[in-house]
């Protein structure tokens, strides 16, 4: 197996640079770091300069001093990877995906530097904010994280990123998410809890977001359901919807080769 070098950007955020050609960047979820991608990266850099980072306390990514109890904001986020990619690439745009949380994060990059971006890739994620009751949850888990650690979280968590099928059948899989969740400090959890509770609702945004965009989704995604990442493709003006069977949220991860195929052949499109 060959091991890639996890670099740290000036910024603070650990990543991987891997490939060459059209910068692509990849955000993963909660509470995950750019691990979740390894699959996509060896395949999408066989054309594209694939950059991945660990969000803020995520991984190899440091957390800043006050961030567990203030929360970190989806723009905060957002910042850091402009601040990485004025690093690397100085103000070329990039492709960039999200999954999920990382999708919440492409959606302030998007609108916020809509220069430095020329195509977007949305995996398994929402535009809507929470409900009060879900907002609620998560302050709770945000709290009770620093007393229980994240054991708990991997418990709660992993029936919901993995499909019935998944869960039942494929244990290394399984044991590779559940590792990568305990891996992650309570502080970036309940950070990342903090901010997510409070993020912006982008529905009215998304028809002005007219760059080429990928919509994907695993169809048993249970965070995510596909009839939500319906709803986002209708309301961007060009957007193409994939529906990865054998999956559930973390598709990425459970159907690499669909996923992989999807974004190669959306890629070889934006020549
Ligand atoms: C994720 O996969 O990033 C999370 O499920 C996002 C969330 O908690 O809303």
């Amino acid at each position: 197996m060959t091991k890639l070098k996890i670099q740290h950007s000036q910024v603070g955020l650990a990543y991987r640079d891997q490939g060459t050609g059209p910068p692509l960047v990849l955000l993963h979820g909660f509470p995950l770091d750019h691990t979740m991608w390894n699959s996509q990266i060896n395949a999408l850099s066989t054309t594209c300069r694939v950059i991945a980072p660990d969000l803020r306390g995520f991984g190899n990514s440091p957390l800043s001093k006050g961030d567990a109890e203030r929360g970190i904001d989806m723009a905060e986020y957002a910042a850091d990877v402009l601040a990485l990619l004025d690093e690397l690439v100085g103000d070329d745009p990039v492709i960039l995906c999200g999954f999920s949380m990382g999708g919440y994060v492409l959606w302030q990059f998007v609108l916020q530097y809509p220069t430095r971006v020329r195509a977007l890739v949305l995996s398994d994620t929402k535009a809507a904010n929470d409900s009060d009751d879900a907002r609620q949850t998560r302050l709770d888990a945000a709290k009770a994280v620093m007393c229980a650690g994240v054991g708990p979280v991997a418990e709660a968590m992993l029936p919901k990123l993995l499909s019935p099928t998944t869960l039942a059948h494929r244990r290394e899989l399984v044991e590779q998410v559940d590792t990568m969740i305990r891996a992650t400090a309570p502080e970036a959890v309940a950070a990342a809890q903090r901010g997510m509770a409070r993020r912006p609702d982008v529905r009215e945004n998304l028809a002005e977001l007219t760059l080429p965009t990928l919509v994907i989704v695993g169809a048993e995604d249970a965070i995510s359901p596909p009839a939500e990442m319906v709803a986002i493709a209708a309301a961007m003006p060009r957007a193409r919807y994939i529906e990865v069977s054998q999956a559930g949220h973390l598709a990425p991860l459970e159907n690499p080769k669909v996923v992989n195929d999807e974004m190669l052949f959306f890629v070889a499109s934006l020549k």
